[in-house]
């Protein structure tokens, strides 16, 4: 039983207001699921209108609609792999001409499984680096000569996990600390057009895909969080509205944790047992293996 439980955060609708993005437009890479639909939902509830962009079809229009209609502003679900420069310029045109500006960009597509080293084809190790490293690249790429024109804003979605060795975690370490590099870079030569760099760090955070995937059965428990519980996504959508706001007009270039503080936290996790039973928890099922992972997306 933890000591304590932080209540949850008080939602967007009652600290910003409804108007705060009227006329705004964001372009949003990896926004039909998970937590940067979530964020493009807050930012829809506050007067913007977006456009998601996800691999699969189906997947992203469902998204937008299901936005749209809540929110009563217009979202367009797009399929795009990030990995293909010409694939992301094509959906950035598509934007312009559907919307014909843009104001801010999420860079969220991101890819994930648990592997060690050993383990881990080239490939393997490739396919998330294209996907979060370079897919934030070829995004920046295509979306910058529009915010310079608006003089907007960019957030880049890392994570926490690299500023500690997490194993297994190689691939997307590498991944977000080069994204969070790219950002650095990004708000220095950037700045001087108005525009604004900054990265959102998610530690756990509740009912992802992030973390079905990297939750041990059994090993990862929101109790060893300081504050008792992991994330929400209203605790990322406000971090997200503020970023986005003129009350951040003077925010370039950080790292923003959204994690409860879990990662002063020094472990306790048994190492290095759990790294040498790795093979057992995917033997019996705790760990998802590729054929399970890619089983249970289907079903989705
Ligand atoms: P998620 O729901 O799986 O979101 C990832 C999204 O990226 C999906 O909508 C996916 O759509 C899209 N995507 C994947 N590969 C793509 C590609 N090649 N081109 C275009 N789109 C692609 O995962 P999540 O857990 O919410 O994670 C969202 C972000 O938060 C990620 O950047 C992740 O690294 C970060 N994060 C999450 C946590 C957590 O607790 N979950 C913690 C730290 C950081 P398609 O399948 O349709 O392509
Ligand atoms: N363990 C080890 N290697 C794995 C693996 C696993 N669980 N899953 C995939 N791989 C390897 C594959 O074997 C392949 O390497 P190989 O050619 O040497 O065999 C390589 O990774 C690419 O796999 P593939 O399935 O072709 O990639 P993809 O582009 O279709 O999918 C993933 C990308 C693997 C990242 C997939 O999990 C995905 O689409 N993820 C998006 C959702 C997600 O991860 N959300 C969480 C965000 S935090």
């Amino acid at each position: 039983m933890p000591a304590y439980i932080q209540p949850e955060s008080a939602n967007t609708q009652q600290t910003f207001p409804s108007d705060l993005l009227k006329g705004k437009v964001a372009f949003v890479t990896g926004g039909s699921s998970g937590i940067c639909k979530q964020q493009t939902l807050a930012l829809m509830q506050h007067g913007a209108n977006a456009f998601i962009i996800g691999r699969n079809l189906e997947k992203a229009q469902k998204a937008a609609s299901e936005m749209s209609n809540e929110t009563g502003n217009t979202c367009i679900g797009y399929s795009c792999d990030v990995r293909n420069p010409q694939s992301v310029s094509q959906a950035v045109e598509q934007a312009i001409k559907d919307f014909g500006r843009l104001d801010v960009v999420i860079c969220g597509a991101a890819g994930n499984f648990l592997a060690p080293i050993s383990a881990m084809s080239a490939n393997a190790f490739k396919t998330v680096i294209d996907i979060d490293l370079l897919g934030t690249y070829n995004t920046i790429k295509a979306t910058m000569p529009h915010l310079r024109k608006s003089r907007g804003v960019y957030i880049h979605i890392t994570a926490t996990l690299h500023e500690r060795a997490t194993p297994l975690q190689v691939h997307v370490s590498a991944a977000k600390a080069g994204v969070e590099a790219i950002s650095n870079v990004l708000a220095i030569e950037e700045g001087i057009n108005g525009i604004r760099s900054n990265c959102i760090a998610p530690g756990p955070i509740r009912g992802t895909e992030g973390m079905k995937k990297l939750s041990y059965k059994g090993t990862t428990s929101e109790k060893s969080s300081p504050l008792g519980r992991w994330g929400t996504f209203t605790d990322i959508n406000n971090l997200t509205l503020f970023l986005v706001s003129d009350a951040a007009n003077f925010l370039n270039g950080q790292v923003f944790r959204v994690d409860g503080g879990e990662r002063h936290v020094q472990p306790t996790n048994d190492y290095p047992n759990n790294l040498i039973e790795f093979q057992t928890l995917i033997k019996n099922g705790l760990i998802e293996n590729r054929e399970a992972s890619k089983q249970r997306q289907a079903k989705l």
